[in-house]
C-alpha cells in the first residue's frame, strides 16, 4: 500500500477523531451532570491527543491532515441519549480502526493504531457504564440546555 492510501486512510481517522471531540465537548458543556460531564472532559482531551499523534503521521508521509469533519449529530440532548451518542461514536472508531490496521503493513503505523484502539475500547466501557449508572428518574429528566444557559442563568 502506498503513503497515498494511508494518508487517506488516517485522515478518514483524523475526521472521525474531530467529530468525537466536538460531539463530547458540546455534551460536556450541556450534559449537567458533573460527573459525567468530567468523563466526557477528559475523554474528549484523549481524543485530541489521538487527533495530534495522526496528524503528526500524516505529516511524516508527506501528507496534509485533514481538518473536516462529518456532520455533527447533536439531537437529542437528554443525558442517556447523549451517552448512546457517544458509545456509538467508540464503536464506530474501534470499527474503523480494525479495519486500518488489518489494511496497513507498516508496523508502526499499526501499532500507533492499535494503542489508539485500545483506548477506543476503554472509553467505549466508560459511557457504557455512565449509561448503565443512570437512576430511572435523572434519566427522564429535562437536562440544562444552552438555551437555559443564557436565559436562566443558574439552575
Ligand atoms: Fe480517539
Ligand atoms: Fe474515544
Amino acid at each position: 500500500m502506498g503513503n497515498e492510501e494511508i494518508i487517506k486512510m488516517l485522515n478518514a481517522d483524523i475526521t472521525g477523531e474531530i467529530e468525537a471531540i466536538l460531539t463530547y465537548l458540546r455534551h460536556q458543556f450541556v450534559c449537567g451532570i458533573c460527573e459525567i460531564s468530567r468523563t466526557m472532559e477528559e475523554i474528549a482531551i484523549d481524543e485530541m491527543r489521538h487527533l495530534e499523534w495522526l496528524s503528526e503521521t500524516v505529516v511524516d508521509l508527506g501528507g496534509i491532515p485533514t481538518i473536516e469533519h462529518a456532520q455533527l449529530n447533536l439531537e437529542g440532548e437528554d443525558v442517556p441519549s447523549m451517552l448512546k451518542r457517544d458509545v456509538g461514536l467508540e464503536e464506530m472508531a474501534i470499527n474503523q480502526y480494525q479495519e486500518h490496521i488489518n489494511a496497513i503493513d507498516d508496523p508502526k503505523i499499526k501499532r500507533l493504531l492499535t494503542k489508539i484502539m485500545n483506548e477506543e475500547i476503554e472509553h467505549k466501557e466508560e459511557f457504557s457504564d455512565k449509561l448503565n449508572e443512570l437512576p430511572e428518574n435523572v434519566a427522564k429528566e429535562p437536562t440544562l440546555t444552552i438555551g437555559s444557559l443564557k436565559e436562566g442563568g443558574e439552575k
